[in-house]
């Protein structure tokens, strides 16, 4: 499958083009963790620009309530600043009628960013209203949000509607990689999933445990499962709501091709991390502590199992990485991923930020800007936001 690109743009000079990104990165202490995602869509920013082309950018951080100032896009205009050498306008406050003529006056030598485009709820409810006001702005729309494209959100199927829509540089290459992993897999097919993001990826894992030989997981969501089997967690992070789904895909696994493996230990400490960390087995977690990270015996087996595969696919933390005391687990994966040969593919705004030691990029075959985005992709083949751009 592939898609127009704004290479195909027919004539951009002096054209607006609505460009929505997935500017949602980690931030600590208020500060950007890291900016791959920003980076990478910088191709198409510059070919646009290349063009005389007036970009207007879109994106959301986080999942606010409404606007909140926690959750704005400041850092990553003055970071888009940085890496441009472009001015950056911050528009606020974008969804009333009155900002259009603003917008709409841009010059092609600067950059406009909308702010947290979450801050206003037809962003979430793919209303049709709030589309429509977002099509106003420009003359074109591109999507350059590979990690946001399993939403069907208003800046990122509603828009399609109104304005002939195109694919980013970084949405091409996601798509041609991705589906690369995807057709006639090397075998063992290995895929590691942790993280929080429990609901969204476990009816991902029930389907892909068709297409792999062995499903891993770590993080929050192997919480989950556990608690499923009947394990006491503690007062670990478990979704509750999910428990059921857990079972069901348990149950699942048990005429599906491939294995669901779940961590032997885990390390654990108090509510507060002050306790010393501690390993226990993962049936005998007690009731008083928090699950932060895998254990040595689930990371030497993990281990094992990367050093065996030949195609690997690896998304969400194996546990609380934020501390360094809890990101063993994660960094041992990414390592071990990254000495080995198979064909590897890390993604996830988390998972890429969790990844301190620049060098282990180098072995890894392809990095994604997704997370659950690229699972979904996985999954089936396409994304909702990639299903409305122009085919190629
Ligand atoms: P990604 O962005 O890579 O897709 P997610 O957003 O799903 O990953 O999850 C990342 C978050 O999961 C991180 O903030 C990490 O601290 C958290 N996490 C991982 N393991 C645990 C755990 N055992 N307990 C609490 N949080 C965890
Ligand atoms: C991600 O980080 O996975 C994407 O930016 C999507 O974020 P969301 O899960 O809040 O929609
Ligand atoms: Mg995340």
């Amino acid at each position: 499958m592939r898609k127009k690109t704004v290479r195909d743009i027919p004539h951009l000079e002096g054209k607006r083009v609505f460009m929505t990104v997935d500017f949602n990165i980690s931030l600590e202490d208020g500060k950007i963790a890291n900016d791959t995602r920003i980076v990478e869509t910088i191709p198409t920013i510059k070919y646009l620009l290349e063009h005389k082309a007036k970009i207007i950018l879109a994106s959301h951080l986080g999942r606010p309530h409404g606007p909140d100032p926690h959750l704005s896009l400041r850092p990553v205009a003055k970071r888009l600043q940085d890496l441009t050498g472009k001015k950056v306008h911050l528009i606020d406050r974008f969804w009333e009628e009155s900002s259009l003529p603003r917008i709409q006056k841009i010059n092609s030598n600067d950059l406009t960013l909308l702010e947290n485009i979450r801050f206003f709820k037809g962003e979430e409810d793919n209303d049709k209203e709030f589309a429509k006001h977002l099509s106003k702005m420009a003359d074109y729309f591109v999507n350059d949000a590979f990690g946001t494209s399993h939403r069907v959100h208003a800046s990122i199927v509603g828009i399609t509607q109104y304005l002939p829509s195109y694919a980013g540089f970084l949405m091409d290459k996601e798509i041609c990689k991705i589906s690369k992993a995807l057709d006639n897999p090397k075998r063992p097919f290995l895929l590691l999933i942790g993280g929080a993001k429990t609901p969204e990826k476990i009816s991902v894992i029930e389907k892909l445990l068709d297409k792999a030989d062995t499903v891993a997981l770590g993080g929050a969501i192997a919480n989950t499962f556990l608690a499923a089997w009947g394990f006491g967690m503690g007062r670990s992070l478990v979704d509750y709501e999910m428990v059921e789904m857990a079972r069901v895909v348990f149950w699942k696994t048990t005429h599906k091709h491939s294995a669901l493996i779940l961590p032997a230990d885990v390390v654990v400490s108090d509510n507060e991390r002050k306790k010393r960390p501690m390993v226990v087995e993962y049936n005998k977690v007690p009731h008083n502590v928090v699950i932060y990270d895998i254990g040595p015996k689930a990371q030497k087996y993990y281990q094992k199992l990367i050093n065996q595969a030949k195609t690997i696919i690896w998304n969400g933390p194996m546990g609380l990485y934020e501390d360094p005391r809890f990101m063993k687990g994660t960094d041992l994966v990414l390592q071990t991923i990254s000495r080995s040969k198979a064909f590897s593919i890390v993604g996830g705004g988390d998972t890429l930020t969790s990844i301190k030691n620049r060098k282990y990029l180098k072995g890894i075959s392809h990095i994604s800007s997704g997370g659950s985005a690229m699972l979904a992709f996985l999954e089936k083949g396409t994304l909702p936001g990639i299903e409305v751009l122009k085919d190629a």
